[in-house]
């Protein structure tokens, strides 16, 4: 039985009062959802002071990013997945697709910033997905299944506890186009497939893959009936509260 993950990216957005505000009227609002892990994450100078407000409830706080770099040292403006779990992290994001676009992030890079959160005692939440162009093509499922070998290279099975999937399609997120419950299954069951190829069946049984771009409290339900979808990467609907809850508490009154 695969717990349901429901994450909040903040992305760039939000100060530290802000964020804390947000953070604080979530908690109330997800206090009973023991049904899924909840997870937020606010921006790197946010971190410390939302994880401490939280601590002892049950939403959980990601980084959004982490260096592949597992010791402190001389790289400027890096922060080490060490670094994050001082601060109160116990998840962070790897490979979000922004990155990979705005920052050059290869899947060698994502790699080893998995092998840095794990090695921290972090969750990685690892981002693939394919752009507009490469679903047109029909290269979406080459293009994540690369996504996966590569960010994955070198991690064992046991390693996999600690590796949650997000599947957004670049095309999905920010835009309002969400992906149909149908294409999303789709991709899944084949992402479950390469862990199964790569992995063993049970690995993949167990592995937790999201779904992420544009996930609304209006289409969380049918996105969730879907038979290989765990769970939600949420950007856009995240950043308030009470929309947020509602996709955490989604067929719950
Ligand atoms: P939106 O929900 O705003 O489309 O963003 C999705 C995303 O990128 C989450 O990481």
């Amino acid at each position: 039985m695969r717990k349901p993950v429901i994450a909040g990216n903040w992305k760039m957005y939000k100060t530290v009062s802000e964020s804390v505000d947000t953070a604080l009227a979530l908690k109330p609002l997800v206090a009973n959802a023991n049904h899924c892990d909840v997870i937020i994450a606010p921006v790197f100078t946010a971190l410390k002071t939302v994880a401490d407000r939280l601590e002892g409830s049950n939403v959980h706080v990601a980084g959004q990013n982490c260096s592949t770099e597992v010791e402190e040292g001389a790289h400027t403006g890096e922060v080490t997945a060490a670094m994050l779990r001082d601060v109160g992290a116990s998840h962070v994001i790897v490979g979000h697709s922004e990155r990979r676009q705005f920052y050059f992030e290869t899947d060698s890079m994502v790699n080893k910033k998995c092998q840095a959160a794990i090695t921290a005692g972090l969750i990685a939440i690892l981002c693939v997905g394919e752009s507009l162009e490469q679903r047109e093509q029909g290269t979406a499922e080459r293009v994540v299944s690369g996504q996966l070998t590569g960010g994955l290279s070198g991690l064992t099975v046991s390693d996999l506890d600690r590796i949650i999937v997000a599947y957004e399609p670049v095309w999905a997120i920010g835009t309002g186009r969400t992906a149909t419950p149908e294409q999303a299954q789709e991709m899944h069951a084949f992402i479950r497939r390469v862990f199964a190829d790569g992995y063993t069946k049970t690995a993949a049984g167990a592995m937790r893959i999201l779904y992420g771009g544009s996930v609304k409290p209006d289409n969380i339900a049918g996105l969730m009936s879907q038979t290989d979808i765990d769970g939600a990467l949420v950007g856009g609907a995240s950043l308030k509260a009470d929309s947020f809850a509602q996709i955490v508490n989604f067929g719950r009154t």
